[in-house]
């Protein structure tokens, strides 16, 4: 019989969720992301579908059972639902998620869920029309909430939206927010900015500290969930008055990378063990064939030990994440 492998770090934190990126490309321009649009870096191509199935079924055999396809936009990729069907169908993955700006969300929705996949996180920084556009470069607003009414008439079970907290530009929406999710099924996080290489200048304008959300939040008598166990790190909040929920992902804060249980994987086949690590170990060699599933393992357990017990944004060091579009937000 086979060794059980399970992936864990020397801190004892296991991993059972990976994100995995499928291309760097984005067709939107957050401003703090991709102010001025994607640019192509290097020569090298994104993973193939088949690469991407040999390392999720490695990472399925160490434990890992949830899988998020990310990017860039992940579904700019002609073969998206392709990748998604074929990630849905390895053995151990139990849930399969994946981020997106909603791009065309209405009209793909369905298409989305008969591939398998379960879980959509959207990304929505304003409710309201004009500052969405000024802040992804995109007039589509209606057309995402859209989006959101079809994923739900798709069946999808988790329905979430990211929303990057943002100083002056709409830390002032929370009551709009609230109001929005109220008569629905779904969780809304804030995200604290985070600093990357790209965008050290807008981050010094427009970071708010997570803390102003909590205390509006508890002064309006929402209360915290406790967290469960290997939960993410979003600290989420209910209100009796309230269908859906409101959290906060603030990794700024003390403690949240105590709960890590991601790691990551670029659209080019590298693992990054931190989102503000110092870069990423190409696994791609390990990618090839079929047979190498071993091989590929003992990589990944191998450079487990490197991944450290937290970040150290708060010495300054944002890592070498040029912005979150290159390592799948
Ligand atoms: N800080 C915080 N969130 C970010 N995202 C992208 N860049 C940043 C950043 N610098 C968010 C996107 C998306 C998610 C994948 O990450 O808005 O919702
Ligand atoms: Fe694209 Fe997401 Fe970056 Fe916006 S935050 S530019 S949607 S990758």
């Amino acid at each position: 019989m086979t060794e059980e492998k399970i992936l864990a770090d020397p801190f004892g934190r296991r991993f059972p969720y990976l994100r995995l990126s499928v291309t760097d490309i984005c067709n939107f321009r957050c401003s703090y992301c991709l102010p001025d649009g994607y640019k192509k870096s290097g020569c090298e191509s994104f993973l193939e579908k088949d690469e991407i199935l040999r390392l999720v079924r490695a990472f399925a055999g160490m434990g890992t059972w949830k899988i998020r396809l990310t990017g860039g936009e992940p579904t700019v990729r002609t073969d998206f639902t392709e990748i998604a069907a074929a990630v849905a169908a390895v053995p151990g993955i139990r849930r399969l998620a994946f981020t997106t700006n909603g791009y065309r969300l209405p009209e793909r929705a369905q298409e989305f869920y008969d591939a398998g996949l379960r879980a959509i996180n959207i990304s929505i920084d304003s409710l309201n029309a004009k500052k969405f556009r000024d802040i992804t470069g995109h007039d589509r607003l209606e057309e995402i909430l859209d989006g959101i009414d079809a994923c739900y008439a798709a069946g999808f079970e988790a329905v979430k939206i990211n929303t990057v907290l943002l100083k002056g530009l709409n830390d002032g929406e929370l009551e709009g927010f609230i109001d929005f999710v109220q008569d629905k099924n779904i969780s809304l996080r804030f995200i604290e900015l985070m600093r990357t290489l790209d965008n050290q200048d807008y981050y010094k304008k427009y970071h708010l500290s997570g803390e102003t959300v909590t205390e509006k939040l508890l002064a309006r008598g929402w209360q915290q969930i406790p967290r469960d166990e290997g939960a993410g790190p979003a600290v989420e909040f209910t209100h009796p008055e309230s269908a859906g929920k409101i959290g906060l992902i603030a990794p700024y804060s003390k403690d949240f990378c105590k709960t890590c249980n991601r790691l990551r994987i670029s659209a080019k086949g590298a693992l990054h063990l931190c989102l503000f690590g110092t870069g990423g170990y190409s696994l791609r060699d390990y990618l090839q064939h079929d047979d190498q599933t071993e091989e590929l393992q003992e990589k990944i357990m191998e450079l487990m030990r490197f991944k450290r017990s937290k970040h150290f944004l708060h010495q300054d060091d944002s890592g070498a994440t040029p912005h979150l579009a290159s390592i799948g937000g």
